[in-house]
Order: structure tokens, then C-alpha cells, then sequence
């Protein structure tokens, strides 16, 4: 025994050791290669383009171009880094970036349905499968994921995300560094991930994309940073900043967010570059009056490199001069520098001209979407058991104007996945799935945005002729995403009305809410007796969804974010403050005279075909001292009679402190698997860490009595509670 221990630790510094003498070899070339850069070179290394500029491949050859984005495809890459390897003087390797999202030609459903499996495995899972394709097509770096905190469905970013809980999206951060970046950057099959968009982007007010944010300390550090801090310590390699000011400053300027937290309080050594040409638009933010300047101010704010608009180049002269430090320039060439050798770049600047064709859309890759597909699929009404649908069913309808458009199962940011990738639309996986003798009728019943009556005349005579009709609607692929803010949050075009003919014919309806971000779907919620979120689930849509809705798989999602009633609720979210008047019967409390205060469906919801039942909650003692755990758990029986997957949540309250805290903070999940009529107790460890929050600026832990749940969703669960020891406040 003794023997292994000493192996084992000789193993561990043998391994430090031959880091360190990593670290140190590439720290050489990197001062060696600065030795002989002209100031044209270095900032050509903080200056990154798209394939747009027409004189790009003379700039390249120039050594004035550090990264290339969004121009994948073996032969793009490789001829660009032709130029740069062997015609530029120093023969820097290219950095080719590109949006991998969800997926790169095998496209997997979007961040916030993945976030929906509350199942970080399936994350890492999507991003690896994207970061062996993406590297087949000679990208290098991918611009994700996309960690920002969106409390606000009328953003159309927050489909990129993971949802509206910073406990929830750090462990999702992590997933996706971990999937994308692998054990080692410069391995065959990994990919350098970039968190983005640092921070509180998603806090843009009124939910228009771009527009400033304004937030308390207190906000920022519990809320929005989490994921990012989460990001650094699963070693992210790049981070991305927001397009957003945060209180005035733009995130692309800001020296506090990022030499001060992201640099000196968490120690992030990797490159950081602007978004899309967010250096020049510090002009329209108000902060500097010309291109030069947006530069100066960007670079020694900390941005390495500069995203599209060549700002950074225009400062040649100011840095030969002395005008602006070479220091400051020198810092953010070695960042960018240091990564391309922690990449390989040097050694392996090319990809293997035959990698896609061997790579993409492998059987094992479309079985992982599919999988992770099922996983995000959220249950949220199942009246009288309708769903599962039974195979033999004599006539079935389906309505809709995704049934049969793959590229609609892509949603937004499908990196090279194409619509014809989608070979089982809805309509053909579901047809795969029933029985021969069922006869599967299609009414499309209104395009996505408009249609004519007669349209919706046939889709409500063909669900006359139906047994049972599932309609699939929302909002388009492209609804959501960047840029796409909206005001209203009902289904788009004429569906809604579509929907609600459909139903008056009497038949049962199951609705398939096809959607990036949460709609407000208010009268479906109660005149329609099955409603499963179906987001936009990727490549393998239609088999997954053919699979849930017909009982091959048992749904397990949960929202990872709230479903308002209306967009009068927003902002709407679980875990908000308290008031002095919370809601009650009187008229003078917080509520609206025209809408509960309730949304449609909490954050963490989602049913199963099983019931499970929590019971018998177990504080493990009544007090925590200052340094140490209880444990919390419950017994969760599965009653029904089918095996199934139920996600337990674990919430925490601090009713008095000195500041008004959250309702109830998630602080742990976990996913069970449940035979039929199989119970198990789910345990949880809650130690001091757990209950701190920011005052003052510093991280606090008061002493007192909390409350703890542990249940299904963020509205329920069994309650107890304990008391943290520690000196009186
Ligand atoms: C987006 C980023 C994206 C970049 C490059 C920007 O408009 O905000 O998220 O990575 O474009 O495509």
C-alpha cells in the first residue's frame, strides 16, 4: 500500500514537473517570438476578421491578422493558414474561431433545452461530439458557451444559455469547458472554449438585445458572475465580453470587471477578445470620440484582441511613438501567443483534408443528440394521462408548420448543420413510430407567420377525421437568437388561433410548444390537456420526439427557467427578493389587480408518465457549526408504473439577515433513475459556503436559523430547517 501511495505521489510531481517545464518552454518561444515582432506583427495578433475583407489573404501574408472566424471547412482553413505559415515573415499559425453552439455539423438541441436535462453530462457530451467535428473542419476555438444569467425571455439570447439560475449555469459552464477543451488543448479532438458574454449582458433592459444594464453589486457578484467564475476554474481558455455597458461602463472598457475581478480576484490567465466590433462601438456608447481612441481605451481595459472592426491596428503609430505602452500591447500578444502554442498551433498548424467526410454526423454522434434531445424534453400538462399516445391508434393528426421542415428543428446559431442533415422530420419519425395500420394525417394548418383561412379549415377538418391530433407550434428557429428581441411572447403568426379551432373541435389535442426561449402561451395552458416543451432539439428532433410522445422514453426535463403568463410578469423569475407586503387577500400587497403573480409554470418544473412522491425529510442535526456539514435528505418513491427520471432539487432560504434575501436559492440537484415502485433516499450536504452572500463588498456568512426544501420544482418540496452556529450578528 505504502508502495502506490509513493508511485502515486511520484506520478503527480513527475507530471507538475513536466508542466512546469511545459509552461516554461512556451513561455521562451513566446519571448522569443516578441523579440522579433515588429508593432504591426503584434497587433496583427490582436486583430481577428471574418473571411469579409477583401485584401484578407494580403493581410495574412502581412502578418496583420492573429484569428479568422465563422470560415470553416477543411479547405478554407488550411489554404488561409497556408498564407499565414508560409508566406507571413514570422510564420505565425492563424487561430480559426467559430460560433459552435450547439453542435457543429450534428447539431443538438439549444443551450436552454439542454439546459432543460438539468444534466451537465449531456452538455459535455454535445460539446465534445461538436469539438470532434468542429476540429475536423480545422477550428480551433469555439465562441461558447454562451454563459450569461438571462432572467428575461423577451431577449432572444436567452435561448443560447442556460437559463435564469447562477447555481444551474455554473455547473452547465462547467460541462461545456470541460466537453469543449477536453484534458488537453492541443489534443486531435479539442477545442478552445471562450465563456461569453462577460457580464450581465443578459440583464440588457427591457430584454432588447444590446441595450445597457444596470445592476446592484450584490446582483452582479450573486447573479451574474457565478457562471463566470465557474468557467475560470474549469480552466476556460478565452472569455468573450458583452456588448453591454454594466452601470454606465461598457463591458468593452472596463478595467474593474476585468483586470480587477476576472484577472486579479480569480486569476484568469487566458485571452479575452471584444465581441463583434464592440471596440469601434464604444463611439455609440459614448465613451470615446474616435476609432484610435475606442482602441487606446479597450486594450488597456484588458480586451487582447480586437473582434472585426481593426481598431487595434490603428494604433501603430501611438505605440512606435510612445504614446501608448508597448507594455500594454507586448501583455495581450502573449496571451493570444501563448495560447496558439498551448494549442499546438505550431506543431499541427493544418487538419487532415479527409476529416469531415470520416467525422461528421457519425452514427454515435445522432445517437447523442438524440438522447440528450429526449433528456430536454419538459412535460408540463398531462390531463387524464393522454400522453403517452398509444401506437395503435386508429387516425392520428398532425398540425402545424414545423411538421415537416427540418431546418426548423435547428433553431438558432446551427453552425454547418444543414436542414437536410434532419432526414426524420416530425412527420416521418412519427409515422416510423406507429403501427402500420394507423393512419397519420398532416395539416401544416398556417405557415409560421401567416396563412389563409382555408388553411386552417382543412387543419380543422382533418382533425375532425382524427382520434387524437398533435399540434406543433411556437416560434420559429430564427425567432430567437441574437438580435431577435421581441415584445410579445405568443406563438408566432396566426398559430394561436390555429390552436384554439383545433381544439374547439372536441378532439384531444396534445400541443408541442416549438420554441428557443419561453412563450407565454396562457390559454393553452388551460384549454389544452397535454402540453410538452419541445424547443428546437437539433438534428435528431423528430425521433425523440416520436419517442417521448409515444412512451419510448420517459421525460425527465425541467424548466431552467420560468414560463410567465404574460409579458406584463417580466422580470419574472424563482429565486427574487422579498417584499413588505408579500400577496395577500388585501388589495394594498405586491400582486396586479388584472394577474396572479403566479407564472404559467416555475422555474424547475417538468412531469414525468410516473408520479413520484417525496416523503420523510431527514435534517441530519438541527445546527452546522461555522466549519462544518449536516447532510439533508428525503425518500423518493416512484408510484407509478413505469420506470422513469426525476431531478430532486435541494433550495435553501435565509428568512433574516441583515439584508433581504431570495425566497429560496437552488443549491443542488440531482437526477434519479426509478424502477416502477422503487424508492430511495436522496441525500444532500450542506455546508456554511453554501449560505453566503455578498455585503459590503465581501462575501458573508451570518449565523441563524435557514429553511430547506427539498423537492420537484422551485414551488415545492418538503420543508425543514437548521440553524448555522457563529457568532451573534
Ligand atoms: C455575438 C457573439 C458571437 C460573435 C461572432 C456577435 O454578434 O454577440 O456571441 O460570438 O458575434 O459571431
Amino acid at each position: 500500500m505504502k508502495t502506490a501511495k509513493w508511485f502515486f505521489c511520484a506520478s503527480l510531481l513527475t507530471v507538475a514537473s513536466h508542466l512546469g517545464a511545459q509552461t516554461a518552454t512556451i513561455e521562451a518561444k513566446v519571448d522569443a517570438l516578441l523579440e522579433k515582432m515588429t508593432v504591426e506583427e503584434k497587433l496583427g495578433q490582436l486583430t481577428q476578421f471574418t473571411a469579409a475583407p477583401t485584401d484578407l489573404k494580403e493581410q495574412i501574408a502581412q502578418g496583420r491578422v492573429g484569428s479568422v472566424f465563422n470560415f470553416g471547412g477543411s479547405v478554407n482553413t488550411n489554404e488561409l493558414q497556408r498564407i499565414a505559415v508560409e508566406k507571413s515573415r514570422l510564420g505565425i499559425p492563424l487561430l480559426f474561431g467559430h460560433d459552435v453552439i450547439h453542435g457543429y455539423r450534428t447539431i443538438f438541441p439549444n443551450p436552454l433545452a439542454i439546459a432543460a436535462t438539468w444534466d451537465p453530462g449531456s452538455a459535455e457530451r454535445s460539446a465534445r461530439i461538436a469539438a470532434i467535428e468542429a476540429r475536423a473542419a480545422g477550428i480551433r476555438w469555439t465562441f461558447a458557451p454562451m454563459i450569461d444569467i438571462a432572467r428575461d425571455p423577451r431577449w432572444g439570447r436567452i435561448a443560447e444559455g442556460a437559463g435564469e439560475d447562477p447555481f444551474l449555469g455554473s455547473a452547465f459552464a462547467r460541462a461545456y469547458v470541460r466537453g469543449f477543451q477536453g484534458s488537453d488543448l492541443s489534443a486531435g479532438d479539442s477545442l478552445m472554449a471562450c465563456a461569453k458574454h462577460y457580464v450581465a449582458y443578459g440583464a440588457s433592459e427591457a430584454g432588447r438585445d444590446y441595450n445597457t444594464t444596470d445592476l446592484s453589486e450584490r446582483t452582479l457578484r450573486e447573479i451574474y458572475l457565478p457562471p463566470f467564475k465557474a468557467a475560470v476554474e474549469a480552466n476556460v481558455g478565452s472569455m468573450m465580453t458583452g456588448f453591454n455597458a454594466l452601470n454606465g461602463i461598457p463591458a468593452t472598457a472596463n478595467p474593474w470587471l476585468v483586470e480587477g475581478i476576472l484577472r486579479k480576484e480569480w486569476g484568469f490567465d487566458g485571452f479575452i477578445v471584444s465581441d463583434y466590433q464592440a471596440v469601434e462601438q464604444l463611439i455609440p456608447h459614448g465613451v470615446a470620440a474616435t476609432k484610435e481612441e475606442a482602441a487606446r481605451k479597450a486594450l488597456s481595459s484588458g480586451i487582447d484582441m480586437n473582434m472585426v472592426d481593426g481598431a487595434y491596428a490603428l494604433l501603430a503609430d501611438d505605440v512606435r511613438a510612445g504614446r501608448f505602452p508597448v507594455a500594454v500591447v507586448d501583455r495581450a500578444v502573449r496571451r493570444v501567443l501563448r495560447a496558439k502554442f498551448q494549442l499546438g498551433l505550431f506543431d499541427v498548424p493544418y487538419v487532415e483534408a479527409d476529416g469531415e467526410d470520416r467525422l461528421f454526423l457519425l452514427p454515435e454522434h445522432r445517437a447523442a443528440a438524440r438522447e440528450v434531445a429526449e433528456k430536454s424534453v419538459v412535460l408540463l400538462r398531462n390531463e387524464g394521462g393522454l400522453l403517452p399516445l398509444s401506437k395503435e391508434i386508429a387516425t392520428i393528426a398532425l398540425i402545424g408548420p414545423f411538421i415537416e421542415d427540418g431546418g426548423e428543428m435547428l433553431g438558432s446559431w446551427h453552425a454547418a448543420g444543414r436542414p437536410e442533415d434532419v432526414t426524420t422530420t416530425i412527420a416521418r419519425a412519427i409515422r416510423d413510430e406507429v403501427s402500420p395500420e394507423t393512419t397519420v394525417l398532416l395539416a401544416q394548418g398556417t405557415g409560421l407567420l401567416e396563412g389563409p383561412d382555408s388553411e386552417i379549415e382543412r387543419a380543422v377538418a382533418t382533425a375532425r377525421l382524427a382520434d387524437v391530433v398533435v399540434a406543433f407550434l411556437g416560434e420559429g428557429g430564427k425567432m430567437s437568437g441574437e438580435a431577435r428581441s421581441r415584445v410579445s411572447l405568443a406563438m408566432q403568426g396566426r398559430q394561436e388561433e390555429l390552436l384554439k379551432a383545433v381544439v374547439a373541435t372536441g378532439k384531444p389535442v396534445v400541443l408541442v410548444v416549438k420554441s428557443g426561449r419561453p412563450l407565454a402561451i396562457e390559454w393553452a395552458a388551460e384549454n389544452v390537456p397535454a402540453i410538452v416543451y419541445g424547443w428546437f432539439l437539433g438534428t435528431e428532433a423528430g425521433p425523440a420526439l416520436a419517442n417521448v410522445l409515444f412512451g419510448d422514453v420517459n421525460p425527465s426535463g425541467k424548466l431552467p427557467v420560468t414560463i410567465p403568463r404574460s409579458v406584463g410578469q417580466i422580470p419574472i423569475y424563482y429565486n427574487h427578493l422579498r417584499t413588505g407586503r408579500p400577496a395577500t387577500e388585501n388589495q394594498y400587497t405586491s400582486k396586479y389587480i388584472d394577474s396572479p403573480n403566479e407564472p404559467l409554470w416555475p422555474f424547475g418544473y417538468g412531469l414525468s408518465y410516473t408520479q413520484f412522491a417525496y416523503s420523510d425529510l431527514a435534517v441530519s442535526s438541527p445546527t452546522i457549526e461555522p466549519d462544518g456539514s449536516i447532510t439533508v435528505s428525503a425518500l423518493l418513491a416512484n408510484r407509478g408504473d413505469v420506470q422513469g427520471e426525476e431531478v430532486v432539487q435541494l433550495y435553501l432560504a435565509d428568512p433574516v439577515a441583515s439584508v433581504s434575501r431570495p425566497v429560496r436559492e437552488l443549491k443542488g440537484f440531482k437526477r434519479v433513475a426509478l424502477a416502477a415502485g422503487e424508492s430511495r433516499r436522496v441525500e444532500f450536504t450542506i455546508t456554511p459556503d453554501m449560505l453566503r452572500f455578498w455585503n459590503e463588498g465581501s462575501w458573508v456568512v451570518e449565523p441563524g436559523q435557514f429553511l430547506v426544501w427539498v423537492g420537484p420544482d422551485s414551488q415545492k418540496g418538503l420543508e425543514g430547517t437548521f440553524e448555522l452556529r457563529g457568532p451573534a450578528r
